[in-house]
């Protein structure tokens, strides 16, 4: 995933259970019936566990490796070409199978990214896609336990850069595809498989000629599945089981530049305000009026409303009643900078300029701020807030990339990628009981993906404790060889779960999750 924590946004606060408890001292009594009465229809549970079906045999190497590659991307100018065009060799020899299967086209895009076109034998049936990427953010050694591109395996983790971000997708995706062809398995249903070289730096290169080709070609998809949310295990407070959330939304951005232009001049006869004082004065006002608390207009309020009776007590009755805890649920996410990204746009400044020697009043302060946009909002309706808020015409403003809010994938009854995913997390994960709609705060390659499908999930099947989470882009990231193993096992029976034909009728009272 490109950008910094996004994934602590799944963090909801810790302090939500003492809050809550307050107040359900006056409420109890009114809410009760309620929390206990009938829930809002969600995605029901059709397949029972267990079904059976056996696991793929033991995963080898892994993604080890690949891990040892060291395709770094620093800027769209500064990618690891050299590594990126060895990861495609290791590739080809690794899964030699993939490569040589008959009904699998391979071919590589942007010079490097690679997209496999997998044949089925029902051309009726509407493709899908699973998108995952290999370039990953910078390492170096210091702060880490081994070497950043080691690979090296402890007490049961590999470690390394790129173990959960994201070449255990990259690797994985490949590996089940593998298995599957070696037991002679061909797909009904058609699907695409894409790995990306420069989703850490806006995937222009990479995922964007991909979806146009496949534009171009005039594939249309029935789901597409990439990177981002995953099964979370004691990172929601108050939830006793691990709940896998997927993304159906990406928050939008938009990078703004300021600049004050002032005469200079000497500073022992100031003028009363500078270019600093305006402009520090402008981003202070940036910072004290955040923009407006959406919490319960995006996807937030459904991950709320499915996860309700998952809460143990008291969260269950206060998740249940949001029609009457809604604000101060709300103002209580808002305190978390993890979970405030969630429920509003953010507002964070991130660089300032001015001056150049200690006795001259500057010219110009120039200073940067970067919104990442609410599902609810838009690009266009920030920057009228921000203007309204500086409300100062000497503060100009200049635009340095601006993309709206993701569109929200269906999640519903008719939705065949939910279904398949629901069936094939149940399966996969026995303690998961709750397979839960989401935002992702951060970007990744699917986004580029909108013109080919409107069902975009972002979910990665792996099991994340909260010690994960800052780990990604961060120190010692590192896999359980468990989890890789698992994460192959999901895309093993995913891919065969794709094949049915037609969702299961719904039938009454199967309103189970
Ligand atoms: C780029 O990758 C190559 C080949 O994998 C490696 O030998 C080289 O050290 C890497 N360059 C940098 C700057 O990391
Ligand atoms: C915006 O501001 C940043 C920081 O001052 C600067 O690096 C960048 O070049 C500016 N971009 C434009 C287009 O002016
Ligand atoms: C989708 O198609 C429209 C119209 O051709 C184009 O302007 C837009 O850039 C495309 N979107 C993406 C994400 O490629």
């Amino acid at each position: 995933m490109a950008g910094g924590v996004r994934r602590r946004a799944a963090a909801w606060a810790a302090a939500l259970a003492p809050c809550a408890l307050l107040l359900l001292l006056a409420l109890a009594a009114a809410v009760l019936l309620r929390a206990y009465g009938p829930r809002a229809p969600a995605v029901p549970r059709r397949w029972a566990r267990p079904r059976g079906t056996p696991a793929p045999p033991g995963t080898g190497g892994g993604p080890r490796g690949a891990v040892r590659i060291p395709t770094v991307s620093v800027s769209p100018e500064e990618l690891n070409t050299t590594a990126m065009a060895e990861f495609g060799n290791y590739i080809k020899e690794v899964f030699p199978t993939v490569f040589s299967s008959k009904f699998i086209q391979h071919e590589v895009v942007g010079s490097y990214s690679h997209l496999f076109t997998v044949q089925g034998s029902r051309p009726d049936m509407m493709p899908y896609m699973l998108l995952a990427h290999m370039d990953v953010v910078p390492a170096t050694p210091d702060g880490w336990d081994v070497p950043p591109f080691s690979a090296v395996e402890r007490e049961g983790f590999i470690y390394g850069r790129g173990t959960l971000d994201n070449k255990n997708s990259a690797i994985g995706i490949l590996q089940a595809l593998e298995f599957l062809l070696r037991r002679n398995y061909r797909p009904r249903r058609s699907f695409y498989v894409g790995i990306g070289h420069d989703e850490e730096v806006f995937g222009r290169k990479g995922a964007k000629k991909m979806a146009a080709l496949l534009e171009a070609r005039g594939v249309k998809l029935s789901f597409l599945l990439d990177e981002g949310s995953g099964v979370l295990d004691g990172i929601i407070a108050g939830m006793k089981k691990p709940v896998a959330l997927i993304g159906i939304t990406e928050k939008g951005s938009i990078t703004l530049n300021f600049t004050v232009e002032k005469e200079p001049g000497h500073s022992s006869f100031p003028p009363k305000e500078t270019s600093i004082g305006i402009l520090a004065a402008a981003m202070s006002r940036l910072e004290q009026n955040p923009m407006p608390n959406m919490f319960g207009y995006g996807p937030e309020l459904l991950t709320m409303e499915h996860l309700a009776s998952e809460f143990s007590f008291p969260l269950n009755l206060v998740m249940s009643n949001l029609w009457l805890f809604s604000p101060i649920v709300s103002r209580i996410l808002s305190w978390t900078p993890s979970t405030n990204a969630l429920i509003r746009t953010t507002t964070a400044v991130t660089m300032f300029n001015a001056g150049v020697k200690i006795n001259v009043v500057p010219s110009s302060a120039k200073a940067t701020a970067n919104f990442r946009i609410h599902s609810a909002e838009k690009a266009t309706e920030v920057l009228e807030t921000v203007r309204n808020t500086i409300a100062d015409d000497r503060v100009k403003i200049d635009v340095i990339e601006a993309f709206d809010p993701l569109p929200i994938s269906p999640w519903d009854d008719q939705a065949f990628g939910v279904h398949v995913f629901q069936r094939t997390i149940l399966d996969i994960f026995p303690n998961v009981d709750s397979v839960v709609p989401g935002t992702c705060v951060g970007n990744t390659d699917s986004r580029h993906f909108t013109n080919v499908t409107n069902a975009i999930y972002r979910f990665n099947p792996v099991l994340l404790k909260s010690d994960d989470l800052p780990r990604i882009h961060g120190l010692n990231e590192r896999i359980s060889v468990e989890g890789y193993e698992k994460q192959v096992e999901f895309l093993f029976h995913l891919i065969q779960n794709c094949d049915i034909e037609k969702l299961p009728e719904p039938h009454a009272n199967s309103h189970e999750l």
